[in-house]
């Protein structure tokens, strides 16, 4: 069984992770999820725990119950795809300045030998900042692949890019790489 890990940051898009969570794991593939502690303001980990059947990381510090492992390693040493959905501008930022200072971010610097799928989710004045355009050009030269943001009304009543990618889009994009490897 293929394992995807999903990383999820705290955007209005959460529910359509948890859309991308339920539709991998029906498809056969192993989800474990990681969420920030801003995602989990939109959405509790219940939820994704639910869909995948896995639980779900959000502590970097936490005490093990039966099975001791460094789990930001452990969990990036198991995947065969990582993707970010959705990722925030902070995300993005912070992939790009190499800061690792929470379970989503540690795991993503501590991942080596699996491609990186980074689908942005936001208003549109953040997406078109140019600090975040900058991120994810330098980020797409070192490697890390970008599913394009669409046009769209957004949550927050703006019509612009910047809207996180159709599920259909990531499942496509996700199963085509996985079924190549
Ligand atoms: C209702 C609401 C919706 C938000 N939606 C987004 C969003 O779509 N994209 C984004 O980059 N930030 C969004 N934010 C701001 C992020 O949650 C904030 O920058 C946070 O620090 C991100 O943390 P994280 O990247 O660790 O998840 C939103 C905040 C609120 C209150």
């Amino acid at each position: 069984m293929k394992n995807v890990l999903l990383c999820v940051t705290g955007s209005i898009a959460v529910y359509k992770a948890a859309e991308l969570a339920n539709r991998l794991t029906k498809a056969g593939y192993n989800v474990d999820t990681v969420m920030t502690r801003s995602a989990e303001e939109f959405v509790t980990p219940l939820t994704f725990q639910t869909l995948t059947g896995n639980k779900v990381h959000t502590a970097m510090f936490e005490l093990y119950d039966i099975d001791p492992q460094v789990e930001h390693i452990s969990l990036g040493k198991k995947a065969d795809v990582c993707i970010v959905a959705p990722a925030t501008a902070n995300i993005i930022g912070k992939i790009a300045a190499g800061i690792a200072d929470d379970m989503v971010s540690t795991v993503i610097m501590a991942l080596d030998h699996a491609p990186i799928y980074i689908c942005p989710a936001m208003n549109t004045k953040m997406y078109i900042n140019p600090i975040v355009q900058k991120n994810i050009k330098d980020l797409s030269a070192l490697g890390y692949r970008f599913i394009e943001s669409r046009e769209s009304r957004l949550a927050c009543g703006d019509v612009g890019i910047g809207a996180m990618a159709n599920v259909e889009d990531i499942i496509n994009t996700i199963e085509t790489y996985l079924q190549g490897m």
